[in-house]
C-alpha cells in the first residue's frame, strides 16, 4: 500500500495549489512512506515528477537538505552529495537516495514503493 503525501503539519498536500506556490525545480520535504522525509519534485516544466526522493542519506541516515544554488542534495553529516534526481555523485554514501513512485489521484499525491 501507499501513503498520501502530507505536509509538515500533517495535512494532505493538494497538488493544484501546491504547484502554484512551488516553482519549477522545487524540491520540498513532505512525509512519505513509513514516515520517511521525502522530497516532492517539481520538474523543469512545472509538472509534478512521477517520483519522490527519500531524504535519508544512504551513508548513516542523516536527513539530506536540498541546496538550490548548487542544484544538489548535500549531506551535512559527512559530505555526501546527490544530484537533483537523488543519484549519488560523491561519497561516502554507497548508494543513491531511494525513490518512491508518486502518482496523483483526487488532486493528492500517493507515494508507493
Ligand atoms: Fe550522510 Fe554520512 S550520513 S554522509
Amino acid at each position: 500500500g501507499g501513503v498520501t503525501a502530507k505536509d509538515a503539519l500533517g495535512n494532505d498536500i493538494i497538488v493544484s495549489t501546491y504547484l502554484t506556490s512551488h516553482p519549477a525545480g522545487d524540491r520540498t520535504l513532505a512525509q512519505g512512506l513509513k514516515g520517511d522525509p521525502t522530497y516532492i519534485v517539481v520538474e523543469k516544466d512545472s509538472s509534478l515528477a512521477e517520483y519522490g526522493i527519500n531524504a535519508v542519506c544512504t551513508h548513516l541516515g542523516c536527513v539530506v537538505p536540498w541546496n538550490n544554488s548548487e542544484n544538489k542534495f548535500i549531506c551535512p553529516c559527512h559530505g555526501s552529495q546527490y544530484n537533483s534526481e537523488g543519484k549519488v555523485v560523491r561519497g561516502p554514501a554507497p548508494l543513491s537516495l531511494a525513490l518512491a513512485h508518486a502518482t496523483v489521484a483526487d488532486d493528492k499525491i500517493a507515494f508507493t514503493t
